[in-house]
């Protein structure tokens, strides 16, 4: 007899932005005419920069002849696209990586999901809460996480980011073994200061703890005494794992890349007392069972990293972030507080009371916009709701006036 894996009975019925979709889906039915704009699920809307383009197509016409055709590539990525990344995010900063501690992929969901294979199953988890809900479930499903009550999941130690503590999760008070980071925030929008990862760093060492820091919108950070990169702390490479995505950073979210940094000086501790290489460990778990980016999305990755391509990058977060702004002066004239929208592509909004769900059916229906319920993130999320800056100016601009109508 198949069995199914009763760990996935655990989880909420459906993934949370399947579960927006699918609300409005049934509006837009409801309502044909309504024109619906989103600044939900955080989807860039502008295309893909011309000297990326360029290098993309570049890479296709190279497949189409046998003297330049790839075929697989190496599971880890391409060296052209790893030593870019290295120079650039890293050693560009003062941070000491190297392009054989990179590891290309098809992107941070992917990658933040998959990395909890390599650990035990009773290890301890700290999640903030709310949270991308990408980390708690991947550990769900493993079965780390124990039966879901009042909202909950009763083996998970939950760090609650409220307005009391700035939305910045505070260390445990109990000894962890895994600690899932995000900054700048998703869901709140909130960056962390170098002294506040160092915090993070410095516990980490002290309980032989691991760090999964997600800084997939490390590129909308403006601030330059705010961290690009948990390795511009000292120790961190002894205690971080780095996720990153061009997603955000260079509108890949239909191409897919993205890579995760691992460190050879990471270790992982054996039952026996004894102590492996993280990065063996993922890197025999990628040669298993990844087979690589395809070669024309590496190049096109790699132009990135060109001057042309860095102009024309930071100008795509540029518009994003201008966007933040006229969302944050929009709700801040309509009386509501809000965090992020700085450094960030995200503004999490206080409903002031409204639970977070209705606030979203609210905005739906009255005004035919999309946003994130806060709920959706975690306990801690009520009554927040997430206002992602993804869209054409013209759409936010309309977005906020239909707020105006709906709100007043
Ligand atoms: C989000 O809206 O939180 C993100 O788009 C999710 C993702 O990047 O997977």
């Amino acid at each position: 007899m198949i069995r199914a894996n009763e760990n996935y009975q655990k989880l909420k019925a459906s993934y949370l932005f399947s579960d927006i979709a699918r609300r409005v889906n049934l509006f837009q039915k409801d309502n044909p005419d309504a024109r619906v704009i989103r600044l939900g699920i955080g989807d860039v809307t502008r295309a893909l920069p011309p000297a990326i383009i360029k290098a993309f197509h570049k890479g296709v016409d190279e497949m189409a002849h046998d003297a330049t055709f790839r075929g697989y590539g190496p599971e880890q990525g391409y060296a052209f696209l790893r030593e870019k990344i290295a120079a650039h995010d890293y050693q560009a900063r003062g941070a000491n990586i190297s392009a054989e501690e990179i590891f290309v992929s098809d992107g941070a969901k992917c990658d933040t999901g998959n990395f909890q294979e390599l650990f035990a199953n009773d290890i301890r988890i700290a999640i903030p809460d709310p949270v991308y809900p990408v980390y708690l479930d991947t550990n769900v499903m493993a079965g780390r996480t124990g039966d879901f009550e009042d909202g909950r999941y009763k083996k998970i130690v939950y760090m609650d980011c409220v307005k009391e503590n700035n939305f910045l999760p505070r260390l445990p008070e109990e000894p962890v073994d895994l600690i899932y980071l995000c900054f700048p925030n998703n869901p709140t929008g909130t960056c962390a200061t170098k002294t506040d990862l160092a915090a993070w760093v410095d516990y980490a060492k002290k309980n032989k703890a691991l760090i999964l820091f997600d800084a997939a919108y490390e590129a909308f950070i403006r601030d330059d005494s705010l961290p690009g990169t948990i390795y511009e702390i000292d120790g961190a490479r002894e205690v971080a794992v780095e996720f990153r995505s061009f997603s955000k950073t260079a509108g890949f979210t239909g191409t897919r890349c993205g890579f995760t940094v691992v460190p050879k000086t990471c270790q992982v501790f054996l039952e026996n007392g004894g102590a492996i290489s993280l990065h063996d460990l993922w890197n025999r778990r990628q040669s298993t069972k990844f087979n690589g980016v395809s070669y024309p999305v590496q190049k096109a990755a790699e132009a990135v990293y060109s001057p042309e391509g860095q102009a024309q990058v930071k100008k795509l977060t540029a518009g994003y972030l201008d966007n933040a702004d006229i969302i944050c002066k929009t709700v801040e004239a309509l009386g509501f507080d809000y965090a992020g929208g700085k450094n960030s592509p995200y503004i999490w909004v206080d409903g002031q009371g409204k639970d977070s769900w209705e606030f979203f059916d609210l905005l739906l229906h009255k005004a035919a916009v999309v946003c994130t319920p806060g709920g959706g993130f975690g306990r801690c999320g009520n009554p927040y709701i997430r206002i992602s800056a993804f869209n054409s100016r013209d759409n936010v601009t309309e977005a906020m006036e239909r707020f105006k109508g709906a709100l007043k």
